[in-house]
């Protein structure tokens, strides 16, 4: 499964480790700066709900906590908001989503009186807070939490509104684990992963693969023995094992359960376990038609590639790296 990158080995590759090493930085990842004035701002509005958690222990609201790219290290520069969890405790407050939300905003606006009323909105699937002064927007997923240790709740997947079992700090501590073993090149070739992945949901109708997914399938390669260092055949591995398995093969973790937890039966088209929870297919929303056109533009992705490799000239090499990284692409 392992790609030889070195195929033709008389050529050297006209994109090197550094031009990619840059690219990410000028185009890809999210500032530090930014990621400080995020960060900065979420742990203030939980800062501030933990003072008022103590000053009223039975609140529905048990703790806020960031979820998404941001707390895992792979945001992108076009990232316009941050992921907030927002444990609510369930006797009380509504069961479905839809009045659940129009009932956290007024919840939210008694929280953080600070904060003018019209800047707390329900937005889709969540609870939107939008700081004027910086231009964040913080968009908060409620998590129906009954006091668990781990922070098991259920939460409603924003593609799919499914409702789901899982636990966000036991999802940040199975990446963690991951990034400590290849620490910057595990989440930084997943960051170039998911700007492929924009690309092709611009100009690839009927494409979609999610963060998670990609997470999920890059934590596998991990563990399988991958090493990431080296950014191009990191892409390539991954695009090689969605090529060769068509993303047909059961992926699951065994870091908070044993694999006969997991069901017998096929449970979706394509299956990729929740690593903290063995009934959560997390990519049982995929199609076949989906399933099929990944593995589609992943040889896409890979022929590029392979074609860079071995341009006599750079701009020709630039180019093929275009087709996969979108025409902001440069070296
Ligand atoms: N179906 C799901 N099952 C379990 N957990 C989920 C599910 N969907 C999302 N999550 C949780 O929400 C987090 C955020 O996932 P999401 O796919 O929204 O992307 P992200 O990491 O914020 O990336 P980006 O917003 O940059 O695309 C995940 O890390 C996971 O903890
Ligand atoms: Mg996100």
């Amino acid at each position: 499964m392992i790609m030889n990158t070195n195929t033709f080995e008389f050529t050297t590759s006209e994109i090197t480790q550094a031009d990619l090493v840059s690219f990410a930085d000028e185009r890809v990842n999210l500032k530090s700066d930014k990621v400080e004035k995020f960060r900065n701002q979420v742990n203030n509005l939980r800062d501030q709900l933990e003072r008022y958690i103590q000053e009223h222990p039975d609140f529905i609201f048990k703790k806020l906590q960031m979820s998404g790219s941001l707390a895992k290290g792979t945001a992108l520069s076009t990232i316009n908001d941050v992921d907030v969890a927002l444990y609510v405790k369930g006797d009380g407050s509504p069961g479905e989503l839809a009045e659940l939300l129009p009932w956290l905003v007024e919840k939210l606006r008694e929280t953080f009186p600070s904060i003018p009323r019209d800047r707390i909105y329900v937005d889709g699937p969540c609870v939107c807070i939008s700081f004027k002064g910086t231009g964040i927007d913080v968009e908060i997923s409620p998590i129906m939490y009954d006091g668990d240790p781990n922070w098991y709740g259920y939460l409603w997947d924003r593609r799919t509104g499914k409702k789901k079992l899982t636990s966000i700090p036991l999802h940040l501590e199975f990446i963690r684990k991951r990034k400590e073993k290849q620490p910057k090149h595990f989440v930084q070739v997943i960051r170039l992963l998911k700007w492929w992945a924009r690309q092709r949901e611009d100009d690839t109708p009927g494409f979609a693969f999610r963060s998670f997914l990609i997470e999920l399938v890059m934590a596998k390669l991990a563990d399988d023995g991958v090493q990431f260092d080296d950014y191009l055949s990191g892409l390539e591995n991954f695009f090689v094992y969605i090529q060769n398995s068509g993303l047909k093969k059961r992926i699951a973790f065994t870091d908070n359960y044993p694999t006969s937890k997991l069901p017998n039966e096929k449970m979706g088209v394509v299956e990729i376990f929740d690593p903290v929870s063995s009934e959560n297919n997390v990519a049982d929303d995929v199609t076949e038609s989906q399933r099929k056109l990944l593995v589609d533009v992943a040889e896409k992705a890979l022929d590029a590639l392979a074609y860079a490799r071995n341009c006599q000239t750079k701009s020709e090499a630039i180019e093929c790296w275009q087709e996969v990284m979108g025409s902001t692409f440069n070296a």
